[in-house]
């Protein structure tokens, strides 16, 4: 039995795992490195302790001093703990969609929590690490932790992730799998198996869809921790100095509902309870172990476990609200009535007036009740999107009515004027719908807006189901 002679020395040493049942008939052997086994529940134990070691080495945190960070949850779960056990005051700014459990997590280890809107472009004073910035700026004996460009975070992989992977698998590890939030572990992870192995361990970057690691677009995404997410008005993308991309051999690409519906998998064929950036990346690492042979070690990293996500990609509501369904829509279910699972929708870029609005879905030859969604310009006019990224939906006819009643209006942003809308995702029984007169229902696929229906669409459903 291992004793720590203090909760500090209780982060790091995580076990590996080989998985038996998910790497069944798969060649190489896989092994998942269990991070939430790190005292805090998460890889970012370890670049939490090794940033305030790296800031009180450095004189920049002191007895009585603020540890403050923007984060999504778990870095700021490793700050608090951390600056709970050597007694600094911690302030984490975290965005308003994180999970409700890691913000509890946050405020029970006495961290000072700051919900801040998620999704605006790098340089507004309310973006997230801005105002983590202003609040350490304006706090005296405060520290700004900056995880994303702080050495210190891909250092702590360095001469702790990578050298445990290397023993433990006694040189044998062929192939490193990692999600990408930070860069800090695959960066440090993969800097220390490069150099053991004499370059030639793989690295792989499992990163989710739309981010622009991969080359994505930026667009709005589910699963929390990883990947780079970039709002349309930022002017340009800035990686953080933590990810070092010359390490990475290959990107995968892995949609939100890949990485969920793993991450389910390894809890039920496993027995092995994951967040949804570790079925990221243990869907990466399984899609690779099929071109793999024999000689081959693949080991991939479980940031975190799936107790922080039991509301959300464990729960069958939360699953069918959302439209990340495994299964064809069944009969009598919402998605039974979309023409196609991921027909689209018609999109406007959201600064548009009333009139200019119009104007596009006119253009377009859009029916006057067909239904249009204000999203942040990506520069697409019909497809799927994140409901996050929806300001208002409107039709041809609902704008009509606006400049009729006030012609004034009809210069104002068409956001301002938007139909009402509730979101269900395509699993939902039709019969478990409120059908208010007028009411508009966009149908969530895979967690993305991709159709619309209508009251006059429902109702005859309805009263059949019931
Ligand atoms: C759940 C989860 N997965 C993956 C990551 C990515 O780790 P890194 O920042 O070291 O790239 C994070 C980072 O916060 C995370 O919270």
């Amino acid at each position: 039995m291992t004793v720590h002679e203090s909760v500090l020395d209780a982060i790091g040493d995580t076990p590996l795992v080989r998985l038996r049942r998910l790497g069944e008939g798969l060649r190489p052997k896989v092994y998942a490195k269990l991070e939430f086994q790190n005292i805090g529940g998460s890889v970012k134990d370890r670049a939490a302790l090794s940033m305030i070691r790296a800031a009180e080495r450095d004189g920049l945190l002191a007895p009585g001093g603020t540890v403050v960070e923007g984060t999504s949850g778990n870095t700021g779960i490793g700050l608090a703990l951390v600056a709970a056990h050597l007694g600094y005051r911690a302030v984490v700014f975290a965005p308003a969609a994180t999970a409700a459990e890691k913000i509890r997590l946050l405020r029970a280890y006495g961290a000072e929590v700051h919900l801040v809107s998620d999704f605006v472009p790098r340089s507004h004073p309310g973006h997230l690490a801005n105002r983590a910035a202003a609040f350490a700026a304006a706090t005296p004996g405060a520290w700004l932790a900056q995880q994303y460009d702080n050495p210190a975070n891909p250092a702590a992989h360095e001469v702790s992730t990578g050298p445990e992977i290397w023993r433990d698998t006694a040189g044998r590890v062929t192939h490193f799998v990692a999600s990408v939030g930070t860069g800090g572990t695959i960066s440090g992870t993969a800097r220390f198996l490069k150099h053991a192995s004499g370059g030639s361990v793989q690295v792989i970057a499992a990163d989710p869809d739309h981010s622009t690691y991969g080359g994505g677009d930026g667009g709005a995404k589910y699963v929390e921790g990883a990947g780079h997410a970039l709002h349309p008005d930022s002017t340009e993308d800035i990686w953080p100095e933590a990810f070092d991309i010359a390490l990475v051999d290959r990107y995968f690409r892995i949609t939100d509902k890949e990485s969920i519906l793993t991450a389910r998998r390894a809890a039920r064929e496993e027995g092995l309870l994951i967040g949804g950036t570790s079925g990221t990346a243990l869907a990466a690492a399984l899609r690779l172990a099929e071109e793999l042979d024999e000689g081959n070690t693949v080991v991939v990293i479980i940031p975190d476990s799936g107790r922080n996500y039991l509301s959300t990609y464990f729960d069958d509501v939360w699953l069918t609200s959302t439209g990340f369904c495994a299964s064809e829509a069944a009969a009598g279910t919402v998605g039974a009535l979309l023409p196609d699972a991921s027909a689209g929708v018609q999109l406007l870029a959201t600064g548009l007036t009333v009139s200019a609005a119009a104007r596009e879905l006119t253009r377009r030859g859009v029916p006057a009740d067909e239904p249009a969604f204000l999203a942040l310009d990506r520069g697409r006019s019909f497809g799927t999107v994140h409901p996050r990224e929806v300001t208002a939906a409107v039709t041809v006819r609902s704008l009509a009515a606006v400049g009729q009643s006030d012609p004034l209006a009809a210069d104002e942003p068409a956001a301002l004027h938007g139909i009402p809308f509730s979101l269900v995702g395509t699993g939902t029984a039709v019969a478990d719908l409120a059908l208010e007169a007028g009411q508009l229902v966009a149908v969530l696929v895979d967690g993305r807006i991709a159709g619309t229906v209508v009251r006059s669409q429902l109702r005859p459903l309805a009263l059949s189901e019931s």
